[in-house]
């Protein structure tokens, strides 16, 4: 185990120093663009002012013959459109894969300086982190770049899965976890063909009595949802629910998001222009609750003692969990002036 004193220095003679607080950013959604597609290409200086991030994505869904036209699209979006607030991240192939180690250099390369995240799929274990974050450390030495690239991992194995805890800690560079249901149902043999959200067999029966039996569906995605969270907010990372495939169930994307949020996590993917805006409603604090928020928080100023608000005991962990909801508000505010207005501040 690297020991404590040499944790945050940098890999690389010349690199920057790593992060000890991840940027304050608002990530409600990251939104995926095929780069290797000219036509949407064309539409990324239009859809930076509606996303919190943008990620190119080089990995599952282009076809093979296109992974070198994707990954130079890449390079020329991230050239010609200035991104400004809006993070720019991409989507590497697998380490496993012939196309990352060219992905990684070459981007570094070009267009290193402007961006903000790399996106690592198939995080089997710290390993992999590992080899990421020194390759990127002598990259961004060679080409004297001043702020470290992070690196935010795809939760998509059963192997990861079982590593969740040491892959959070691995490295300083880390940003976060996206959950990876396609491929996590893939790796566990789970009987789904859909990507997120729930299933109509996977569900709890109502007792037997009178009439026809109540069937609830249940979350499947609840206990590695759980797993991520805890993992992610232990390290100081931010966790993601990754993709909804279903573009034509606005109302389970959702709910499946909702789940997400209330169960801790800051975004999701956004795979569909149709998702964004369920993205940000979803991840920006119902106006209600912030308003409740701020009630507990003035009624206790200095954060202790006991309140009772509409006959709802307050107390000090009442008043923290107010002010995750009310901390989340202010940064919505600050970044989405359509929504400022919701808020009281
Ligand atoms: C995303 O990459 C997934 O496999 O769900
Ligand atoms: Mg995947």
């Amino acid at each position: 185990m690297k020991l404590p004193r040499n944790f945050y220095k940098p890999l690389a003679i010349g690199a920057p120093e790593p992060f000890r607080e991840l940027p304050v950013r608002l990530e409600r959604m990251i939104h995926f663009v095929p780069p290797q597609m000219e036509k949407i290409r064309a539409k990324v200086p239009d859809l930076v002012r509606e996303v919190d991030v943008l990620l190119g994505n080089l990995e599952d869904g282009v076809p093979a013959d296109a992974k070198v036209t994707a990954r130079q699209g890449f390079i020329e979006m991230a050239r010609s459109v200035e991104f400004g607030a809006t993070g720019l991240w991409v989507r590497i192939n697998s380490l496993s894969s012939p196309w990352a180690l060219d992905d990684v250099t070459e981007i570094m390369g070009a267009v290193g300086g402007e961006l903000d995240v790399i996106m690592l799929p198939k995080v089997e274990g710290p390993w992999d982190i590992h080899y990421l974050d020194q390759l990127l450390a002598q990259l961004e030495a060679k080409y004297a770049l001043t702020h470290p690239i992070l690196i935010h991992a795809i939760l998509e194995t059963a192997e990861g899965v079982m590593n969740v805890e040491v892959i959070a800690s691995a490295s300083p560079r880390l940003h976060g976890l996206s959950l990876g249901p396609a491929d996590l149902a893939a790796s566990r043999a789970m009987k789904t063909t859909r990507v997120g959200g729930g299933h109509p067999d996977y569900k709890v029966l109502a007792d037997p009595g009178a009439g026809t039996r109540a069937a609830y569906q249940q979350d499947l995605w609840h206990y590695t949802i759980g797993r991520m969270v805890d993992a992610c907010a232990a390290n100081g990372l931010k966790p993601f629910y990754g993709p909804f495939g279903d573009f034509s169930d606005p109302e389970g994307c959702e709910a499946q998001f909702r789940n997400a949020f209330l169960q801790g996590c800051v975004g999701a993917w956004s795979l569909h222009p149709s998702q964004i805006e369920i993205a940000k409603r979803v991840f920006s604090p119902d106006p209600k609750e912030v308003a409740f928020a701020q009630r507990i928080l003035q009624a206790m100023p200095d954060g202790t003692g006991a309140a009772l608000i509409d006959g709802k005991m307050q107390d000090d962990a009442t008043w923290r969990q107010a002010k995750v909801i009310v901390d989340l508000a202010r940064r919505v505010a600050a970044k989405d002036p359509a929504r400022a207005g919701l808020y009281q501040f």
